[in-house]
């Protein structure tokens, strides 16, 4: 019996919260740097506030009094406070940035682990250009909106306006009065138009996806591109891409225009020119100072400034929940197909398939296996025609794909029953796409852990590799590039059997491990595979040859989803049947 222990341990960080509950854990574990934020910004605001209250003094006292000490002592203040200003957004550009670092950092974990964690089918839908897109950009976005819409400039904002209405209210209680009644009315007149900016904003973040997507399209195919004198085609598939792109960001900036800028403008003066025009009467009615008169029209445009953007606080929450919708459709995806809390399961290596349907939901294939029994220690191998479903066979046992009916039983355990990283822990599978990690080749053989150089040695040896990274400048340290850019199909796909081989597992699946290999390179394999056998591991290998099939003490042949054919290899060229002819049709060919 094996025991896994690390399977309770990955599933307890499994909870799938939404993105709105994910925000506010990570806002609130970092609560301490947003009150630095909030503290120090009202200071600004207070200190920015208070200038006019200086001219006044100087206007309607030092001036007519001839008094030199206030004069001076006013302009010293004046001049001081920008400069201790300075000093405190300093402290205050210091706790925005370890909130936003922070809050990212927690942000993006989540995101990253759950995309680990994601079921196959839906990440595969949802396409590597979106869930890049979601932790590199929207992560960062929301909490660059979340700040500078509804904190700093929310809640100095609101300190500033209600300092100013109070000094204005102390000046003149009409002015004040007015005020308080038009901007309320700018208010209503520009929450009208916020929905439409926030729906914009979020166009623009899906015309931005599908950009990337088709740049990196066009990047991976550069080679088909440009053999088939497809440049002109991509050319105009940019064309597309910036006709909607200039199109959507006009309609924002029309809509900002008009929201942000145009309406409040034109609110502002009309407030302004009708304050002004009555406190122009108030002086020359001796009702009110010059000194007054100076503050007043200082202050109602920092008020309008103020509230515009508690204003523009409401038009970055509608963007915030736009955003936190996206990142809901890709939280509320459900977790990796598992089911399975048992992580303890006999390990003898055998497989069994019962009454098994299974279809990827496209109507032209569905897979069916009514009985089937793989024991420990058999060396089975899989032949048939092409998209007869050999792979598919790879995605159920890995659990990758869910069945529709029936039951696949590991080791008499049914797979449903078994955590997915248990059971992936007892496998070691070489798909037919292989894939190559930015690393050495020793990394890629042994992935994910610390290479163990005379583990490393041993199955390149098996995967027939020694010579050829023997003659490398830095042998197993040469780097792979990602995707396997810097070396042969051949030798990537070698690379990829000495990580499977490396991996201490009971099972080994392998799909086409020698498709793109030479016959004597090919045969190589098989014996060392024939040997892994003796010594108790179970096979299962996928392969177009069938001459290589008579490795297999069982053959399998898989046609248009159903096996056709199953047993050992001598008794089904007796039969004459499928397998035969496919095993005529390669001996004539080698
Ligand atoms: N992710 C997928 N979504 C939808 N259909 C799929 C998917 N993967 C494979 N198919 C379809 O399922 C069928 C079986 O595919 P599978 O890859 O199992 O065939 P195969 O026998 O391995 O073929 P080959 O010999 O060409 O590798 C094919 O018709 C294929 O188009
Ligand atoms: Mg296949």
């Amino acid at each position: 019996m094996k025991t896994d222990k690390n399977t309770n341990a990955l599933n307890a960080e499994n909870t799938n919260e939404s993105s709105g509950a994910l925000l506010r854990k990570a806002v609130k574990k970092n609560a301490k740097y947003l009150v630095g934020i909030v503290l120090f910004s009202v200071v600004t605001a207070g200190f920015t506030a208070v200038n006019p209250v200086f001219y006044k003094k100087i206007i309607d006292e030092a001036i007519p009094n001839r008094d030199i000490k206030t004069l001076l002592f006013c302009v010293a203040l004046m001049a001081a406070f920008p400069v201790v200003n300075v000093g405190i957004s300093l402290l205050r550009q210091r706790c925005v940035f370890n909130f936003t670092d922070k809050c990212e950092r927690e942000l993006r974990t989540q995101f990253f682990a759950k995309i680990l964690r994601m079921n196959y089918p839906a990440f595969m839908e949802l396409g590597p250009v979106k869930l890049m897109s979601v932790i590199t950009r929207s992560t960062g976005r929301i909490i660059e909106l979340f700040l500078s819409t509804d904190v700093i400039t929310g809640v100095s904002a609101v300190f500033q306006s209600l300092l100013i209405f109070g000094i204005i209210f102390r000046y003149n209680k009409i002015i004040a009065a007015v005020t308080f009644v038009v901007v309320p009315v700018i208010f209503i007149a520009i929450k009208f138009f916020q929905d439409k900016i926030g729906n914009l904003q979020k166009d623009y973040l899906r015309i931005l996806n599908r950009g990337e997507k088709f740049f990196l399209q066009v990047f991976n195919g550069m080679k088909t591109v440009r053999s088939y004198s497809g440049q002109e085609k991509e050319k105009a598939g940019l064309k597309q891409w910036l006709d909607e792109v200039s199109k959507n960001k006009w309609d924002i900036e029309k809509s900002n225009i008009t929201v942000r800028t145009f309406i409040p403008v034109a609110a502002a003066q009309v407030v302004l020119g009708g304050i002004f025009t009555f406190c122009a009467f108030s002086v020359m009615k001796d009702t009110m100072t010059i000194g007054i008169l100076v503050a007043v029209i200082t202050y109602v445009p920092m008020l309008i400034n103020s509230i515009q953007s508690i204003l523009n606080m409401g038009i970055g929450k509608i963007s915030i929940s736009k955003i936190l919708d996206d990142l809901d459709s890709i939280l509320n995806e459900e977790d990796e197909y598992d089911g399975g809390n048992k992580d303890e399961i006999p390990n003898s290596g055998s497989l069994a398939f019962k009454d098994v349907d299974f279809t990827y939901g496209r109507e032209n294939f569905d897979l069916k296996i009514e009985n089937l029994e793989i024991e420990e220690g058999d060396f089975v191998t899989i032949v048939g025609t092409t998209g007869g479903g050999k792979s598919s066979v790879m995605d159920i046992i890995n659990k990758y794909y869910p069945i529709t009916s029936g039951s696949v039983s590991f080791d008499g355990v049914s797979i449903d029953e078994i955590g997915t990283d248990t059971l992936r822990r007892h496998i070691s599978t070489m798909f037919q796409d292989v894939y190559m990690f930015n690393g050495t080749i020793a990394e890629n053989i042994a992935y994910p852990g610390k290479p163990d150089p005379d583990r490393v040695n041993e199955v390149m040896e098996k995967a027939q590799l020694t010579e050829f990274v023997g003659k490398l400048p830095n042998g197993a340290q040469e780097i792979v590039e990602a995707d396997g850019a810097n070396f042969s199909g051949g030798e990537c796909q070698r690379i990829a059997l000495a990580r499977m081989l490396y991996k201490e597992a009971d099972i080994y699946l392998l799909d086409e491990p020698t498709a793109a290999l030479d016959a004597n390179t090919s045969k190589a394999i098989f014996d060392v595979l024939a040997d892994e056998n003796r010594n108790g591991k179970t096979i299962i290998a996928i392969t177009h040859d069938a001459g290589k099939a008579t490795y297999g003490n069982k053959v399998i042949v898989v046609s248009g989803g159903r096996i056709i054919e199953y047993g050992p290899p001598a008794k089904l060229l007796e039969q004459n049947g499928a397998f035969a002819s496919l095993y005529e049709a390669q001996t004539k060919m080698d």
